[in-house]
């Protein structure tokens, strides 16, 4: 279902680049597709540290090492050949000519924008009137505005410079292989769409949990929260996986038509159903506001306002350091219309679970007989797949794919709208902030969402 659209970059260009997605995403991604993919276009870092090439190249060398790359391979030493560094303001025109000198016969430019949002207008003008945008792509990272109005306004700026299809906006969480998996396993097979719907399924639950803090993030994650840093963009970006129709025709975009649809119809979320909390000694964390009242943890109850999921629960939470680093997403299906067998314990409803990370597996849960003389059974998980982790990092997968002006797996201004559109009710300090110990699963608020709903499982570490 993709198509790509026109040429392939031949040149890259990313801004931000003595930066900390660069360091921690954005050199490895590049090592990677020259190691597995062949990558040979000149890469150009651009940024206001005032470093010579080599202080780049030795920059690029300790990201790549201490994300596990070797740096006395040949693919390593080719990477090393194709880097540039531009330091200068972002402001200056200098710069900007530099570039346009740097990218010589480079006709097709690929510009990313490592770098926070209130610098893109200023750059996106300036790579315009250097002739650095003419035919050129732009990859763009989260956080795509701060608001429903700031996102559009963001969006409109980016308009003046780029057409939409060239725009390929970054949610890494679409570049993760279990959640393509997602997709693949609901529109592969014909066995599951019957039972995914309000007939069959009794709620849904989505947790997406670390177990470490903001860490040297502090200043950029206390102008942002757990809402607007993963609820918002990854968290929903699952959500509309499990539950968006089949997609129809042969379009490359039904696809992210479907999940559009899908989110626009999400009702926009109540302040009695959601739950923040922040865990104890966020505030000490250097860059923090003291008294900040940003949360570190999320949990919301949401509802989809169509015939397939009236009355269905959504339950999704995310937090910083809860008690393991995964990420899961459980449908949970309704039990049997009477209990046949008298059991004493409540049984079990039957789920499908798909696990995100740090494994990955896909499991059908059900219940079946203990053998013996009794009518009584136990709680069992088919699993259909159990893989290790990932195997091609999201970075790697998004940015080869921009090149290759592929944008199945990128976001789009419609969607990023919609999903602003579901938490912007309850951005901001609209609902009471809990605090809760680091390495509990969150404030105990939050299992009040589900009332008579179920409770929260919290997923195993293995
Ligand atoms: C980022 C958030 O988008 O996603 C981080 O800014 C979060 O706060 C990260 O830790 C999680 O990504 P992953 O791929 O490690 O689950």
């Amino acid at each position: 279902m993709s198509s790509p659209n026109g040429t392939i970059s031949d040149a890259f260009v990313f801004f931000g680049a003595s930066g900390d997605l660069a360091y921690k995403q954005i050199f490895p991604a590049l090592y990677g597709l020259v190691r597995d993919e062949g990558l040979d276009i000149p890469i150009t870092g651009v940024a206001r540290t005032e470093w010579t090439l080599d202080e780049f190249k030795k920059r690029a060398e300790d990201s790549v090492k201490a994300h596990g790359g070797d740096v006395k391979d040949e693919a390593f030493k080719k990477l090393l050949s194709l880097l540039h560094y531009v330091p200068g303001d972002y402001a200056d025109p200098k710069v900007f000519a530099e570039l346009r000198k740097q990218l010589g016969d480079a006709k097709s430019p690929l510009h990313y924008l490592a770098i926070p949002p209130f610098l893109f207008s200023e750059v996106a003008g300036q790579l315009a009137n250097s002739g650095c945008a003419d035919n050129a792509r732009l990859v763009v990272e989260k956080p795509f505005g701060r608001d429903r109005q700031s996102a559009q306004e963001l969006s409109d700026i980016l308009d003046k410079y780029f057409p939409e299809k060239h725009i390929f906006r970054i949610d890494h969480y679409l570049g993760k292989e279990p959640v393509q998996n997602i997709l693949y396993t609901r529109f592969a097979n014909s066995i599951f769409e019957p039972l995914w719907n309000r007939n069959h399924v009794r709620s849904i639950q989505i947790t997406m949990a670390e177990n470490f803090g903001v860490q040297d993030r502090g200043a950029f994650y206390d102008g942002a929260g757990a809402i607007r840093d993963v609820l918002q963009n990854h968290m929903l970006q699952i959500l509309a996986s499990l539950t968006m129709d089949p997609p129809t025709g042969q379009e490359h975009e039904a696809i992210r038509d479907r999940k559009a649809s899908l989110l626009k119809s999400v009702r926009p979320l109540d302040a009695h159903h959601v739950v923040r909390g922040q865990y104890q000694g966020y505030q000490k964390v250097p860059g923090v506001r003291p008294g900040s009242t940003v949360e570190t943890y999320a949990a919301a109850k949401l509802f989809i306002d169509s015939w397939r999921w009236e009355g269905v629960p959504i339950f999704i939470r995310t937090g910083k350091c809860l008690p393991v680093t995964v990420a899961e997403a459980v449908v949970q299906f309704k039990k049997p219309p009477r209990e046949t067998f008298g059991e004493i314990e409540a049984i079990g409803c039957g789920h499908m679970r798909f696990r995100i990370q740090p494994d990955v597996a896909i499991a059908l849960g059900t219940r079946v007989k203990v053998p013996g003389d009794r009518m009584i059974g136990d709680d069992v998980e088919l699993v259909l797949t159990r893989q290790p982790g990932v195997d091609k990092p999201p970075y790697q997968r998004l940015l080869g794919d921009a090149m290759d002006g592929i944008s199945d797996l990128f976001t789009r201004q419609d969607i990023v709208d919609a999903e602003w559109r579901i938490v912007e009710n309850v951005l901001d300090n609209v609902t009471p902030l809990y605090a809760y110990e680091p390495d509990t699963w969150g404030p105990s608020e939050a299992e009040q969402l589900f009332g008579s709903d179920g409770r929260w499982l919290n997923p195993s570490p293995k």
